[in-house]
């Protein structure tokens, strides 16, 4: 087949790529722009976060994507033509937008409300209330809900629905102003999940804003740091970002425990395991003990037929003649190849023991993972940062 294929997931409107060319706005009467000379680039279906500090012109530098706010120079284009080329009626229209404090209309229903721009757009009824039913579906909402007015709803929820009636007209771009703000950290959290799931099913080219620097790492494909002024003061993914901050600025808006933050970016599998000796059961213990001089783990793991691990070896273990069936000490805690390094970090930190076994899909032992492990692995990435060079030591 050499046709193009529809898109999967029932979603019609491909996503458009988002480019700022040098856009400025300073309002009516200002001293100072809100915005200066922003140049970005958005690529079709990511998440780019707009972050900074209060006033530094986020919302101002959103809005300007659906005029509801105008440039006053430079140029922003969605997908490949100019916003001034479109009416701000037929932006709206095409650009879901999440506002600052979730907006709902108060006297309208759940359904009504996700149904704003169906209905300006002449939907026919049938098609409407299908949507409806869809996008409720979609952000985990049951059906029963769509009668209700918004005050009978969770913040979540609310907050749930806010984003549904943006995706109603399945626009190619949204537009989400801090979309999570007034949600309580736990809940946040979740909500951040639900739409990290959603966004990978529906592939929006998404500006999300926000203050909090770690929604925008979690969030975000790329992050653009605005300082006073609408300035852009750094534009790079969020590992980038945590590596090698561009100034000041950026490194204090970033925080101190970067190094931690980037764990929580990094698989177990992104680093260099240690080798544990791996013995067998019945195997004769002298190998074992030759294979433990100058191991890099100074333990021996013992594996079944398929490699996976059954538990270390203890010296008592190892002073019988054959290898036990049964060691004295469980593998505990077992990591998966897959694991967040960061969760697999507190897992060693939880377990009492300094080595725990990582794991491929089929249960195999690849390596072992260490705090040595991990702490040579940030001193390496201070190293970098800082331009010392790391001393840390494989072994305590
Ligand atoms: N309609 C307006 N008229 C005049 N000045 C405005 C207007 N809207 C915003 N500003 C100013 O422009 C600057 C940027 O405001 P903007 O709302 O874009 O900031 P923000 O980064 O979204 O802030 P916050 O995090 O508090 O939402 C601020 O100095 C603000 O006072
Ligand atoms: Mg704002």
């Amino acid at each position: 087949m050499t046709g193009q294929e529809s898109a999967a997931g029932g979603s019609e409107h491909a996503a458009a790529s988002v480019v700022f060319r040098d856009v400025t706005k300073r309002y009516r009467g200002a001293e100072a722009d809100a915005v200066e000379h922003l140049s970005l680039d958005v690529p079709a279906g990511e998440i780019c976060v707009l972050v900074g500090p209060s006033g530094c012109g986020k919302t101002t530098a959103m809005r300007m994507v659906n005029r509801t706010v105008e440039i006053t120079s430079g140029d922003i284009e969605v997908g490949g033509t100019s916003v001034t080329e479109r009416s701000p009626a037929q932006l709206r229209r095409e650009i879901g937008y999440v506002i600052q404090q979730i907006g709902l209309f108060p006297h309208r229903t759940i359904a009504q409300n996700i149904a704003t721009v169906p209905a300006l757009i002449g939907w026919d009824r049938e098609r409407t209330r299908a949507r409806v039913r869809e996008l409720l579906e979609l952000i985990s909402l049951p059906a029963d809900v769509a009668d209700r007015y918004p005050a009978q709803l969770s913040g979540g929820q609310q907050q749930r629905v806010g984003v549904a009636r943006a995706l109603a007209a399945d626009p190619p771009v949204m537009l989400m102003d801090e979309p999570f703000g007034a949600i309580d950290p736990i809940n946040r959290e979740r909500l951040q999940n639900e739409f990290l799931r959603l966004q990978a099913e529906i592939r929006k080219t998404i500006l999300f804003v926000t203050h909090d620097i770690d929604e925008a790492i979690k969030m975000g494909d790329r992050i653009a740091v605005l300082r006073e002024g609408g300035r852009l003061a750094q534009f790079a993914t969020p590992a980038e970002l945590l590596m090698d901050p561009a100034d000041d600025f950026v490194e204090d808006f970033v925080g101190a425990d970067r190094a931690l933050k980037r764990l929580a970016l990094m698989r177990v599998s992104d680093i260099d395991l240690w080798e544990a000796p791996l013995a067998f059961a019945g195997q004769d213990t002298a190998e074992v003990r030759a294979k433990l001089a100058g191991a890099e783990v100074p333990w021996a793991l013992l594996v079944d037929s398929d490699r996976r691990p059954i538990g270390w070896l203890s010296d008592r273990d190892l002073a019988a003649a054959t290898v036990p069936h049964r060691p004295d000490s469980s593998p505990d805690p077992v990591l998966d190849r897959d694991d967040v390094l960061r969760d697999a970090l507190s897992d060693l930190l939880q377990s009492q023991t300094h080595y725990a076994p990582v794991v491929d899909a089929s249960g195999a032992a690849v390596g072992v993972l260490s705090l040595d492990v991990i702490s040579d692995f940030l001193a390496s990435d201070q190293a970098k940062v800082e331009e010392h060079p790391a001393t840390a030591r494989p072994h305590d």
